[in-house]
């Protein structure tokens, strides 16, 4: 499919996540199909200019997960610091730079950029730091330039009167969350302002925003008639999210019936889900490959993955109180594990 001037292999899109979408993590989503396009979590561009070399090891692998999007954050304060990193920047192959300006997280607010350049426009009714970052990206990034962004800061019609700035200022394309700043993850992403939005958009749009499985996926479409569709969330449950949507499409192309997601994963999958991630993690440079780093990216996995399992809280709890990276190994892979499940189900049968 295609995004503006770029060829896509299918309209899904992994979301930035920051401190989820790792470069192992990502690599795991990639491998498993499905995705049309990867997006780095956020990098600063403040950080980018003072300590290139912190900001390098989130870029690994990126040659290996085109296409590869690479996602800053910037204030527009300092259009010669985003001139600086996108130099720096040309060194590196990657297919698309996206500029954040819809993280409500509250350090990137702080600093102006991500959903601070929507809470510029709702408190002083100025664009202009986000047309600065916009325009500066546009004129010195080798690669398309696309938005992310949301509905508004406070009102969901917000983004409406960014809609002149969005569409002539030689963006590729806009990445919509149908949310504002002040909703964070609450309540339901509105696909129907973001079919609005997508009537009067002259550039292509990107959906995002609650999906989870085949059939959220095709309500985004046909409610907001978007080109593509942008998952973050669900892959912390389903790293597989994106092949099995395009297994659906498939199947419903061949008139089968698409078969649906499970509702748990089996003890063998997860172990294999786990197995990549410490290979990927084995293969990845000193930043991440320390006893620090495998326990926490393992034992996130491990809870993320095991959701659902019947009696999964008991060994949640187990999970989440092992500090050794050897040890949470043992226990995943020993038999201790299935006992502790059927514990936690006699317990949770217990309670009923
Ligand atoms: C833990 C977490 C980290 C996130 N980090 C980023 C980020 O670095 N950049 C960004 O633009 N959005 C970030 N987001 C927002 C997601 O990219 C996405 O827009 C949002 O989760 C809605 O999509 P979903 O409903 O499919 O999860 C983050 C969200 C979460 C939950």
């Amino acid at each position: 499919m295609h995004l503006g001037s770029l060829t896509l292999p299918t309209d899904l899109i992994l979301a930035p996540l920051m401190d989820v979408t790792t470069p192992s993590f990502r690599q795991l989503i990639y491998d498993l199909g499905g995705v049309g396009m990867v997006v780095t979590p956020m990098l600063f561009v403040p950080q980018f200019v003072a300590a290139p070399k912190t900001i390098l090891p989130h870029l690994e692998r990126m040659e290996k997960q085109r296409p590869f999007s690479l996602q800053i954050v910037a204030s527009g304060r300092n259009p010669d610091q985003i001139r600086t990193t996108l130099d720096y920047l040309s060194a590196y192959k990657f297919d698309v730079l996206d500029i954040n300006a819809g993280c409500p997280a509250p350090h990137t607010m702080k600093s102006g950029g991500g959903g601070g350049l929507l809470k510029e426009y709702h408190m002083k009714g100025s664009m202009e730091r986000l047309r600065t970052v916009i325009e500066t990206c546009v004129k010195y990034a080798h690669t398309p330039v696309s938005l992310k962004t949301r509905l508004g800061y406070l009102h969901e019609t917000e983004i409406l009167d960014l809609l002149p700035l969005i569409n002539d200022s030689g963006l590729d394309f806009l990445t919509l969350h149908g949310r504002t700043i002040k909703q964070k993850y609450s309540g339901e992403a509105n696909y129907s302002m973001i079919r609005t939005v997508q009537e009067k958009l002259s550039i292509p749009l990107v959906a995002n925003g609650d999906v989870k499985d085949y059939h959220s996926y095709q309500r985004i479409k046909s409610e907001t008639q978007c080109d593509a569709v942008m998952i973050g969330r669900a892959i912390m449950f389903d790293p597989a999210v994106f092949s099995r949507i395009q297994g659906a499409k498939l199947a419903i192309e061949q008139g089968k019936e698409p078969i649906s997601a499970p509702s748990f994963h089996s003890l063998d999958e997860i172990r294999s889900y786990l197995i990549q991630i410490e290979q990927y993690i084995g293969e990845s440079s000193k930043f991440w490959n320390t006893e620090r780093f495998k326990l926490a990216e393992f034992r996130r996995l491990a809870i993320w993955l095991i959701k659902g399992i019947p009696g999964y809280k008991k060994v949640r709890a187990i999970l989440s109180k092992i500090n050794d990276f050897g040890h949470l190994r043992d226990y995943v892979f020993g038999d201790q594990i299935s006992a502790d499940f059927a514990r936690g189900q006699e317990l949770s049968d217990d309670s009923n």
